[in-house]
């Protein structure tokens, strides 16, 4: 551990900025050994802040090399100034000045990829949270908001693509073959919204017409070798900015729109003003090489960010444990977008399934925090799933108790009250509140208490009266600082229905109290509950259904998503069961009744086969672990393989008749909800063939790898085949799929993916040797989420196999990108962090682990913070 341990930084130490920068003129000397950065701030004290006037700090990263300083033209020397623990002070300023200051960057030595950096021959920039101080000398917070001027000099041929944030202003050539460009951005903004890029770039054009009638240049760059790879962003990208314009009333306010695909990137897009960046992995999209769930993540991703130039850009956050009021209501309009574009209840699904398997998770966990933190050491720790999805909810919660309308004019006065300003979470609920005149203080705690909550629901039928009572407790478990919490205000959404299934009642109830009963009257006899439909509230639903109750849910609720739920509650209470069966010793029995409701979907033409296969794909070995008291990793697989191949052989024909009757083969690829459908029951049902274990369906998954023309039935038959027991099959198929896609890099992350969570035997031994395969590129955070990623968090039979190698694997890897990408050694860190819920011998071995990693000496702060905070 470093002799200097990281610091936390508190919400409640907020102070307004003592010195503000109106504008930021930059200068970039891009060359191959070193870029030189000229930067001239226009600085003057902040009228808002009373007192004595303050020593200027900036921030800057130490290692960042400062060649000249200056202030209105007087060079400054190093003894006018201080520089320590990532800032520099300069005592005795005047009230308004120009600062002038030259740095010396490495961008092609810059492995972090936060600052300026190179990927694959071009340089680009990655400023979010904190990097902009790796730039320059900064005060690198987003209440800072300031105009950029920005001009860009390199080598012509090498970098004939130079671009920056706004407008191009000026360009020109320069002296040994480079050339310059001017970029003008007219919109104040923090230092985290910068951007540029330089490179040798492919470029697909388009244009949008604004509602008041506005040409929009829209540009996507990519490497020369993908420029068919991005018609399907530019679609979606035209899509989300009519939506946002016809769903929120937002226009786009600069003349161009820019996204340009980079391959090295630590998360998966970043929204810079006018420029967004992307991981090439969430905006190519070929049907050859890209998946429907890739396609559906381009679509999604560039709604996303580009949604952020409202609900981030133009309103923006006030501090960094703001940082939810732009990603949680961001992933909550570009959740709503896609439920537009696609099958709503799809979408749904598939959302709540990652809150409750991994969300659910952390916020059981030790890095447990509210949506808005309280504390950090290091902000990149925090762009969690509770900040991004749960913060969504929170959203969702206002937008189920507020309705549409009254949402709209709160979310209108929002951007109307706060355009141009940098601001607070509070805000944006005062904003639902004016609108509404309701009070929502109550429901402000969803921002500052950590945990999930229970609600607890029992009835009462009273014959005689024809009254039904619904009595909910709620309560949440303590979290890290949280002992006790105080009770949620959130919209519990029902329908009451009649034994056949017709609906009798429905609406939104809306929980406040610790207990609190809600009364019907009027019923002719006792109804059954649909709860929490659509899931309208980020909790655990605790009712005691019967069996027959959740079958005829699955059958008849007019709520899609209650419907899939039904069928998934079902599934989980019988594999608890089998799993204690399978603790004690006890032979493992398929229930008939589960083999006849499936039996009758399946058979249920009229049933839309998206949501069939939803439906029928049992719950994961993830979600069975985080309901577990003590996760016991073996059980849960093996009840799993037993139930899956049980309910293949049960229901063999109709799973082959599923397959036919959604065989695609004829049609030519489209990324439709329906076609996607379609394919996603078919490749179910090839997995369940498969799961029978007789030969013909191994000929069958064959015969679709070799003869699909799209990498989503490809793919899922690589997959069905390599971790099958047919070892050949499994190695022809690997290797063929190799020689066929080896140039293609988002195809070879699929590749060591499928191969890191194949849970045969030797998963470890194969896993090590893919990270010597020249695929693999350990300086590229894509190839070790594929496969670090994918063996330790996809593969639970082997990550946990008793021995602890699993464990001791990550943390050399952990140790190894410490020194490398902190942000990236700390996210990869999280299966370890979750030693507490299991068997003693294995969370002995987990936490010798994270107790090594914490005797090294200089860990970085991120992963410094994780480890610490998981140990406590
Ligand atoms: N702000 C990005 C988003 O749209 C995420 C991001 C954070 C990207 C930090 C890079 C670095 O969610
Ligand atoms: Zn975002």
């Amino acid at each position: 551990m470093s002799a200097q341990q990281p610091q936390a930084i508190y919400l409640e130490d907020y102070r307004p900025p003592a010195w503000l920068v109106t504008h930021t003129e930059l200068n970039f000397e891009l060359e191959e050994e070193q870029t030189l950065v000229r930067a001239r701030l226009n600085i003057k004290a902040n009228p808002e802040v009373s007192g004595k006037p303050e020593p200027l700090q900036l921030h800057g990263d130490d290692g960042m090399e400062l060649l000249r300083l200056s202030i209105d033209n007087q060079v400054l020397e190093p003894q006018d100034y201080r520089r320590e623990a990532g800032m520099l002070t300069i005592n005795n300023v005047p009230d308004q000045f120009v600062l002038e200051c030259v740095t010396r960057l490495l961008p092609h030595e810059n492995t972090a990829l936060e600052g300026l950096y190179k990927s694959d021959g071009m340089f680009c920039t990655q400023c979010e949270a904190e990097g902009f101080r790796r730039i320059t000398f900064f005060p690198d917070r987003p209440d800072v908001m300031s105009i950029f001027r920005t001009t860009l000099t390199a080598d012509k041929s090498q970098y004939p693509v130079l671009l920056s944030n706004g407008n191009p202003v000026a360009s020109g050539d320069a002296e040994e073959g480079r050339h310059w460009v001017t970029w003008e951005d007219p919109w104040p903004k923090p230092a985290y919204l910068f951007a540029l890029v330089a490179g040798d770039l492919a470029l697909l054009e388009d244009s949008f017409t604004t509602c008041s009638g506005r040409e929009v240049a829209l540009r996507i760059y990519a490497e020369h070798k993908d420029l068919d790879k991005l018609e399907y962003a530019m679609t979606s990208l035209k899509n989300a900015m009519r939506w946002d314009e016809e769903v929120y009333g937002r226009e786009y306010d600069l003349d161009i729109f820019m996204i340009v695909a980079v391959d090295f990137f630590n998360m998966g897009a970043m929204e810079n003003k006018g420029l967004n960046i992307f991981n090439t992995s969430c905006v190519l999209a070929h049907p050859k090489t890209t998946t429907d769930g890739g396609f559906q993540r381009v679509e999604g991703v560039v709604a996303h960010e580009y949604f952020h130039n409202w609900s981030g850009n133009r309103v923006t956050c006030r501090d960094w444990f703001q940082l939810s009021l732009k990603e949680g209501f961001t992933v909550f309009r570009d959740a709503e977008f896609s439920a537009d574009m696609n099958s709503r209840t799809v979408k749904r699904i598939e959302d709540v399934s990652l809150l409750r398997t991994a969300q659910f998770a952390e916020d059981a966990g030790p890095m447990a925090h509210p949506v808005r933190p309280e504390s950090f050491i290091e902000i990149s720790n925090f762009y969690t799933l509770t900040v991004y999805e749960k913060g969504a909810e929170v959203v969702r919660m206002l937008h189920n108790l507020l309705g549409p309308e009254l949402f709209r004019k709160g979310s209108d006065l929002y951007f109307e009250r706060h355009d141009g300003q940098a601001v607070t979470t509070d805000d944006f609920v005062a904003a639902m509140e004016a609108v509404s005149g309701r009070d929502l203080s109550q429901f402000r705690r969803w921002y500052s208490q950590a945990g999930t909550p229970r609600l607890n629901v029992t009835d009462r039928w009273d014959a005689d009266a024809g009254e039904y009572r619904l009595t909910v407790k709620q309560s949440c478990p303590p979290s890290p600082g949280q002992e006790h919490k105080q009770p949620y205000h959130l919209p519990l959404a029902y329908g009451l229905l009649d034994e056949a299934g017709r609906e009798l009642r429905s609406g939104v109830l809306e929980v406040r109290e610790e207990e609190e009963a809600f009364v019907f009257s009027g019923l002719e006899s006792r109804p059954v509950p649909s709860l929490l439909r659509a899931f309208s509230a980020p909790v655990k639903l605790e009712y005691d259904y019967s069996d027959e109750q959740l079958l005829m849910l699955l059958r008849h609720d007019t709520d899609g998503f209650n419907r899939w739920d039904a069928g998934q509650r079902v599934c989980v209470r019988l594999m608890q069961n089998l799993i204690r069966d399978w603790q004690n010793g006890q032979a493992l029995q398929l229930p008939a009744t589960l083999v006849e409701a499936w039996k009758q979907l399946l058979q249920d033409e009229a049933l839309d086969p998206a949501m069939l296969a939803q439906c029928l794909r049992l719950p994961s070995e993830a979600l069975l672990a985080e309901l577990a008291d003590e996760v016991d990793v073996v059980a849960i697989h093996e009840v799993r393989e037993f139930l899956r191949t049980s309910l293949a052989q049960a229901l063999e024909q109709q799973w082959l008749a599923a397959y036919q009757r959604c065989d695609t083969r004829d049609e030519s690829y489209s990324p439709d909800a329906a076609s996607i459908g379609r394919r996603s029951l078919k490749n179910l049902a090839l997995g369940y063939l498969m799961a029978t274990g007789a030969e013909p369906w191994l000929e069958l998954a064959r015969q679709q790898f070799e003869q699909s023309d799209n990498m989503t039935d490809q793919q899922a038959a690589l997959a069905l085949v390599a971790h099958s027991r047919h070892r050949e099959s499994a190695a022809e198929l690997l290797q063929q799929f190799y020689l066929q896609w080896q140039h293609e890099s988002l195809v070879m992350n699929q590749w060591l993916a499928v191969q890191a969570s194949d849970p045969t035997e030797g998963a470890l031994e194969r896993v090590q040797a893919l990270s010597e395969h020249p695929v693999f590129d350990a300086r590229n955070p894509n190839k070790l989420r594929s496969l670090v990623g994918a063996f330790c968090g996809q593969n639970p039979m082997h990550f946990h196999s008793e021995d602890g190698s699993g464990y001791a694997w990550l943390a050399d890897w952990v140790l190894r990108l410490d020194k490398q990408n902190p942000q990236v050694a700390a996210r990869l860190l999280t299966p370890l962090t979750r030693w507490k819920r299991y068997d003693k011998v294995r969370s002995a071995l987990m936490q010798k682990q994270l107790q090594r990693m914490m005797d090294t000496d200089d860990l970085s702060a991120d992963v410094y913070e994780v480890v610490s905070k998981s140990l406590v």
